[in-house]
């Protein structure tokens, strides 16, 4: 396959029109900034997006491309979008959803989206959305759900302290392809450099300096308010993870990959809002220690308290469970979930059927068969105890679990079984 020499552009420009091959790759954004600012300084400002070859778009290129449009638009730029795809639409590049207006499908469908949040309130709704939805969809190592969940807390909250605008825009993406996760946020600020040399002792010498200061435990723009550990915390729980880390703030960058830093410092800017970029990938098959990465310090975990009993034990009554008992979907979320509170907390879960009057077969495999084969049967009975479950339930699931367990006996069908079992005596 053919490459594309670093010259040439990404974006194609025919008149006013740029046409959008690619939303993958950073330098799309620094390309976009350049045309950005060709156009305030033209006499005609509309242009025509067009995106009928975007493919795939992450996060560090669709979010701050969608708050760089939404913030240039009340700059006098006027955009218009063609062939948006499915998936782009999905993600709301033209217009990033206000949680505000959007909770219900903040709480449904949080990832893949891109978010504008406006208060701390906005925060805490997106925060447990994400976590809710990652720990459904995918198993997460030890640690890496309240690593994520602290460092995503720290880095939304830095918007509101730190950029001089009261809003800032964010999204999420899993790759489980290589098992990690991303997520982006972007904020039309001041900038870290600015922040930092108007209001802090630290006085950096330029945008570069500013980044590595950021990123050092106990530096902040004012000790008052902050004490300097939300992006020095990320950076560790990043490089316990070996995962990426990127800081992109004025003209300057700071890259994290395999635990060593590189900056860069000529980030093409506009002539105002030049903002914040923060983006982290994990490796969610990669366990954190947090007391390791945030030296000594360990966050109480509410949530897992939350479903802690008197004793210890943790309680899950599937009742509650929006998702339902009926679809091999909704097995499949609650396992998951089920394995990343074990991950996280080690401790006994009780799945109480109260209220349940029947399950699908295909939910039962999903979830009850598909965990013993996962923990082994002597695993399972050590960590699951499965309460106040009718007769038909019982049948249902009983049927699950021995079919799930001759399947995944030497991998071999029912009808195989029978035949081995006649062999071997
Ligand atoms: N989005 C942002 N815009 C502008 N400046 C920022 C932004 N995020 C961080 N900074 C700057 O980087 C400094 C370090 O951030 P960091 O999160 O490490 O510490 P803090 O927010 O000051 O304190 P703490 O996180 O412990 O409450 C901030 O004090 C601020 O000057
Ligand atoms: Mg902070």
């Amino acid at each position: 396959m053919k490459t594309k020499s670093s010259a040439e552009p990404l974006i194609k420009q025919e008149g006013q029109e740029l046409i959008f091959d690619n939303l993958t790759n950073p330098r799309v954004v620094s390309e976009f900034i350049d045309i950005l600012n060709i156009t305030l300084n033209s006499n005609n400002k509309n242009l025509i997006l067009n995106f009928k070859n975007t493919k795939a778009a992450f996060p560090n290129i669709s979010v701050p491309m969608a708050g760089i449009i939404e913030n240039m638009i009340g700059k006098g730029i006027t955009f218009e979008f063609y062939y948006l795809t499915e998936y782009l639409k999905k993600l709301s590049i033209k217009s990033p959803l206000r949680v505000q207006e959007n909770k219900k499908l903040a709480q449904k469908a949080s990832l893949d989206k891109i978010w504008r949040f406006d208060s701390a309130d906005d925060i805490y709704l997106l925060i447990n959305s994400f976590v809710d939805e990652l720990s459904q969809i995918i198993v997460c190592e030890k640690g890496v759900l309240e690593g994520f969940e602290w460092s995503i807390n720290e880095v939304l909250d830095n918007v509101l302290q730190h950029s001089s605008r009261s809003y800032g825009y964010v999204m999420g993406q899993v790759h489980p392809k290589t098992k990690h996760f991303v997520f982006c946020v972007y904020d039309t600020g001041q900038g870290i450099y600015n922040s930092l040399l108007t209001s802090s002792v630290h006085k950096p010498k330029n945008p570069v300096e500013a980044l590595k200061l950021a990123v050092k435990e106990g530096v902040t723009r004012d000790k008052k308010i902050g004490q300097g550990n939300g992006l020095w915390g990320l950076h560790q729980i990043v490089s316990e993870n070996t995962g990426i880390l990127n800081i992109i703030s004025n003209s300057a960058s700071y890259n994290l990959t395999n635990n060593k830093f590189k900056t860069y410092d000529r980030i093409p800017q506009l002539p105002y809002d030049n903002g914040c970029i923060v983006d982290f990938q994990i490796d969610y098959s990669k366990e954190i220690s947090i007391s390791k990465a945030l030296g000594g310090y360990e966050p109480v975990n509410l949530k897992m308290e939350s479903l802690e009993d008197n004793i210890g034990n943790i309680n899950i009554d599937l009742q509650s469970k929006e998702s339902g008992v009926g679809t091999r979907k909704s097995g499949e979320k609650i396992r998951n979930e089920l394995i990343n509170i074990y991950k996280q907390t080690n401790k006994n879960i009780t799945l109480d059927f109260t209220g349940v009057n029947i399950v699908s077969s295909s939910f039962a495999d999903e979830l009850i068969g598909k965990l013993v084969t996962n923990f082994g049967f002597y695993g399972f009975n050590n960590i699951f105890k499965l309460k106040n479950m009718n007769p038909s339930v019982q049948s249902i699931v009983q049927r699950s679990v021995a079919q799930r367990m001759m399947e995944s006996f030497n991998g071999k069908k029912e009808d195989q079984l029978d035949d081995t079992s006649s062999d071997s005596d």
